[in-house]
């Protein structure tokens, strides 16, 4: 995730904004820079790589002043290089950006069409060739920066700083975050307050819609019209290592609480509502030749495979095939043209996927990489990328990569589905809608973390746990038993829940906790008759259901409710509530969460 600092007042800013930047290092990144201002004269430095090269550049062109901007960026739009690096000046204009501007394609064409010239590939630039434009004639960059904002749209949290207006920092939010620093003579801002709390502890919370004005005396807080907020500093208790994680106790905690926004991200730019379908940007996909999909990934990531294939087959009729990266080329695939494959990674570094890809790709089969990590290995050796703009996940246990995942598959499917005609446009219609709408129902399932935490106490001594589910809730059940594994320790398996009276049946006893999928549609009936015979030999059911449903108590020994959606749409939700019992588990088992032993976040072996 890029990270965003902002500094005025009568110190030299540049130690400042390098050390709040590197404060947000651990977030990830693949290039920094600053634009610092001295008397009205603004300097860029900038480079892809880490702080230390960037340090190493600032050596050789000292770029002085007591206002300035600096940024950490991860890509989205545009690959990590020096060029499209922030702070992006046009004119006298210099501007950081968090997030993505949904229709940066459109304004790049009108602003091109009407003589701006462009040097880098970012959604960034276009914001600030608009601010230059509004500031024509004027010194009043608050004023510009409002009229620039009315012609975007998307997620941001912007800091744009002018030659003309020396002393001062013009900041704005939407989704993306953004807080200011108080300070003695001295203010900041930044897209985190871990960057700020050395200085002070003295914040405002920029809200939705809201612009600041910085300067060194003060700070001013209005709406995107210009009316003021008054708005009171809160002073921050939190220590450093707390602010990290924004006040959670581990990052996956707040990898979990992230998956609303992460979602909305996923799906900012790729949904076009005028004509019901999908925006695959870049991705020059021939439908028509696609006879065969073949999904290939590791762990979590091949979970999410599962769930596309649910999703391509139902929506796009298409046959699917989901193969572990790790066998792919051992059981000497047969490829041929008419085969997509689809690599699912969220590092993008996984050894075995490539492997896959590269016998895939041997074998003549265009590859298309599913990934959070812009140019990152597995997308640099596809045909084509997705990126899942999830932002970096530290945890090791994946969950926002996963969701967005699986955000990924629906928006492929629809994509597919439109093509093939097997999707009518209304139908497209209502599952886009839906998709809209998830970001709103994840977060009353992220918020409601209470109950699944006392559940979490009454199962968590359990030394077993069995996860069911049929149709697209059986991938679910087993990133279910996967995620617990991960992080607890206490060995837990997934099945399809048709499959428990082969076998596992055998394991049920009043110690062993089911953990039940049995949100509404088709399988219901089905999954209570499964239920019913977990409660028939004194297992102890746990059942994950749609909101409304007045039956579903009576078959199980607990129940978490969930908002409802569409069928297909379905996973995104049930599995918020298994993340969140797993981490509630470890948590109460005390085990080391972020970094579970012997795991690793990318596996680069094989
Ligand atoms: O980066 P990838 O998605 O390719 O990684 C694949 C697996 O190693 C990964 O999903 C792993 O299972 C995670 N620890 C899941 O939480």
């Amino acid at each position: 995730m890029c990270g965003i600092i902002g500094y005025v007042g009568a110190r030299q800013a540049t130690p400042i904004l390098i050390g709040g930047l590197r404060k947000l290092e651990y977030r990830g990144y693949d290039s920094a820079g600053v634009s610092v201002s001295s008397s009205g004269a603004s300097k860029v430095v900038r480079c892809r790589g880490k702080l230390a090269a960037l340090e190493e550049k600032l050596l050789k062109e000292p770029a002085p002043g007591t206002t300035g901007i600096g940024h950490t960026r991860w890509a989205t739009h545009g690959r990590p290089s020096d060029e499209n690096s922030h702070p992006h000046k046009v004119g006298p204009i210099s501007v950081i950006h968090n997030g993505i501007i949904e229709n940066h394609r459109a304004l790049r064409n009108e602003l091109a069409a009407a003589g701006a010239k462009f040097s880098s590939e970012t959604d960034t630039e276009i914001f600030a060739h608009l601010v230059e434009r509004a500031l024509v004639g004027s010194a009043d960059l608050a004023a510009a920066v409002r009229k620039s904002l009315a012609r975007v749209r998307g997620s941001f949290a912007f800091v744009v700083m002018s030659d003309k207006e020396p002393g001062t920092l013009v900041a704005a939010k939407n989704s993306s975050p953004l807080v200011v620093g108080l300070g003695d003579g001295e203010n900041f801002v930044a897209s985190d307050v871990t960057a700020i709390l050395s200085e002070t502890r003295k914040v405002i919370f920029v809200d939705e819609g809201e612009m600041v004005v910085v300067k060194a005396s003060g700070v001013v807080v209005t709406d995107f019209e210009g009316k003021v907020h008054p708005r009171e500093p809160k002073i921050i208790t939190w220590s450093a290592v707390q602010a990290e994680k924004g006040g959670f106790k581990h990052y996956m905690l707040k990898e979990i609480h992230e998956q609303p926004r992460a979602v909305a991200d996923t799906l900012v730019g790729r949904i076009d509502l005028e004509h019901d379908d999908v925006l695959f940007d870049g991705i020059d996909l021939d439908v028509t030749k696609i006879k065969r999909i073949i999904f290939i990934a590791c762990g979590t990531s091949y979970h999410a495979s599962m769930v596309g294939e649910f999703l391509v087959e139902a929506l796009a009729r298409i046959p699917v095939e989901v193969d572990l990266a790790s066998e792919f080329r051992y059981r000497d695939p047969i490829l041929g043209p008419g085969d997509l494959v689809v690599a699912v990674s969220q590092s993008g570094e996984t050894l075995d996927t490539m492997e896959a890809i590269r016998e895939a790709k041997k074998q003549g089969a265009k590859v298309l990489a599913i990934s959070n990590v812009v140019e990152a290995s597995i997308p640099r050796l596809a045909d084509y990328a997705f990126y899942t703009h999830a932002g970096p996940e530290i945890g090791v246990a994946s969950t926002k990569a996963f969701t967005t995942q699986l955000v990924a598959m629906a928006l492929f499917a629809i994509y597919l589905g439109r093509r093939t005609n097997k999707l009518s446009k209304e139908r497209a219609r209502d599952l886009l809608a839906e998709l809209v709408a998830l970001p709103t129902k994840m977060r009353e399932i992220v918020e409601s973390g209470a109950q699944i935490q006392s559940l979490a106490r009454r199962y968590g001594s359990a030394i077993g746990f069995l996860f069911l589910g049929r149709g697209s809730q059986y991938p679910i059940a087993l990133e279910g038993a996967l995620k617990l594994k991960e992080i607890s320790y206490i060995h837990a398996e997934g099945y399809a829940a048709g499959e428990m009276k082969h076998g596992p049946i055998a394991l049920i006893d009043e110690n062993l906790p089911v953990v039940v999928l049995a949100p509404r549609g088709p399988y219901y009936e089905k999954v209570v008759s499964n239920l019913a015979e977990v409660r028939a030999r004194q297992g102890k059911v746990l059942a994950v259901a749609t909101r409304g449903d007045q039956d579903i108590g009576s078959n199980a020994d607990d129940v978490i409710l969930i908002p409802d959606t569409a069928l297909e749409l379905q996973p995104i939700l049930t599995v918020l509530p298994l993340q969140m019992l797993s981490y509630y588990v470890a948590d109460f088992k005390g085990t080391d969460i972020d970094q579970p032993r012997n795991l690793a976040k990318s596996v680069t072996v094989e």
